[in-house]
C-alpha cells in the first residue's frame, strides 16, 4: 500500500508545485518507488517543472474517463529511477474530477509505488479538496507571511474535517509544516515571520525550512527539480526535508545569518 502525501497550502504561488517536485524526486533518489500527480486541472504546471512537457500524451481526466490506460499516462522520469509522473489535462473541465474516479486510479497506483505525491491546486476548490481527501500524510507549504500563514491555518481546519480519515474515524492525517522562501536577512529587518512565529501560529511540526533562493527559478526554467540541484542550498534543503520525512534527525540549515549564532543554538534547543 503506497502512502499518499498531498501537497498543499491555503495560498497560491507559495512553492507547492516546486516542492511536489522536488519532494517526489527526493523520495524516488532515496529508492522510494513515487509517483508525482498534478491535480491541478487547467494549469499544468508539474509537467514543465518536471521538465516532460513534451512527453504528455494522456493526461488524470483521460484515465478518469477511461480513455487511456495508466501504463499508457504515467511518464517515466529519464533521470532518477522510480519516479513518475501523472500529468494533469490542461483544457478539460474540471468536473470531469471525480471522487469515484480519483479514488479508483489511487487505488491503482498504491498496488504499484510506495509514494503517491499530489500536487494540489490552491484554496478549496474542486481539485485540491479531492487531493486531501484521500491523503495519509499532509505537507502544508507556507511562506513567511501573514496572509499565507493565515490561509494555511485555515487548510489545517480543512484537512482535519474534509478527509477520508476523518470521515472513516481512523487517526488523523500527518501534518508537517513546510515553510518556503524564507529570508533570514527579511527575517532580522522584521520584513517577515520567523520560523518561530510561525511554528507558534500553526503549531505543527516543522518538516523543513526552504530557503529563497535563484536556484528553484533556475531549476524551474530548466525543467529539471531543483533537488537534483545538490549544490543548491533549496537543493539541499528540500532533501534535509525528505531525509526528515523518512524519519532521519537532520538539523535545519538556512534559518539564520550566521550558522552558529545564538538564534540557531536557541532554535535547536528548542527542538529538543
Ligand atoms: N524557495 C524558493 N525560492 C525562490 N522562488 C521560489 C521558491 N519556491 C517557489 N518559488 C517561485 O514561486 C513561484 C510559485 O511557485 P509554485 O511552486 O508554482 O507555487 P504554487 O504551486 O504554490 O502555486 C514560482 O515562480 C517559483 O519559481
Ligand atoms: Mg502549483
Amino acid at each position: 500500500m503506497a502512502k499518499i502525501v498531498v501537497i498543499t497550502s491555503g495560498k497560491g504561488g507559495v512553492g507547492k508545485t516546486t516542492t511536489s517536485a522536488a519532494f517526489a524526486t527526493a523520495l524516488a533518489l532515496r529508492g522510494h518507488k513515487t509517483v508525482v500527480i498534478d491535480f491541478d486541472v487547467g494549469l499544468r504546471n508539474l509537467d514543465l517543472i518536471m521538465g516532460c512537457e513534451r512527453r504528455v500524451v494522456y493526461d488524470l481526466i483521460n484515465v478518469i474517463n477511461g480513455e487511456s490506460t495508466l501504463s499508457q499516462t504515467l511518464i517515466k522520469d529519464k533521470r532518477v529511477e522510480g519516479l513518475y509522473i501523472l500529468p494533469a489535462s490542461q483544457t478539460r473541465d474540471k468536473d470531469a474530477l471525480t471522487k469515484e474516479g480519483v479514488e479508483k486510479i489511487l487505488n491503482e497506483l498504491s498496488k504499484d509505488f510506495e509514494y503517491i505525491v499530489c500536487d494540489s491546486p490552491a484554496g478549496i476548490e474542486r481539485g485540491a479538496l479531492l487531493a486531501m481527501y484521500f491523503a495519509d500524510e499532509a505537507i502544508v507549504v507556507t511562506n513567511p507571511e501573514v496572509s499565507s500563514v493565515r490561509d494555511s491555518d485555515r487548510m489545517l481546519g480543512v484537512l482535519s474535517s474534509k478527509s477520508r480519515r476523518s470521515e472513516q474515524g481512523k487517526e488523523k492525517i500527518k501534518e508537517h509544516l513546510l515553510l518556503t522562501r524564507y529570508s533570514p536577512e527579511r527575517v532580522e529587518r522584521g520584513d517577515m515571520l520567523s520560523v518561530q512565529d510561525v511554528q507558534e501560529i500553526l503549531s505543527i511540526p516543522l518538516l523543513g525550512v526552504i530557503p529563497e533562493s535563484k536556484a528553484v527559478l533556475k531549476a524551474s526554467n530548466a525543467g529539471t527539480p531543483v533537488s537534483l540541484d545538490a549544490e543548491s542550498d533549496a537543493g539541499q534543503a528540500y532533501l534535509d526535508a525528505v531525509a526528515r520525512f523518512l524519519g532521519e534527525k537532520v538539523d535545519h540549515r538556512f534559518i539564520t545569518l550566521d550558522r552558529g549564532g545564538i538564534f540557531s543554538r536557541l532554535f535547536k534547543r528548542r527542538k529538543n
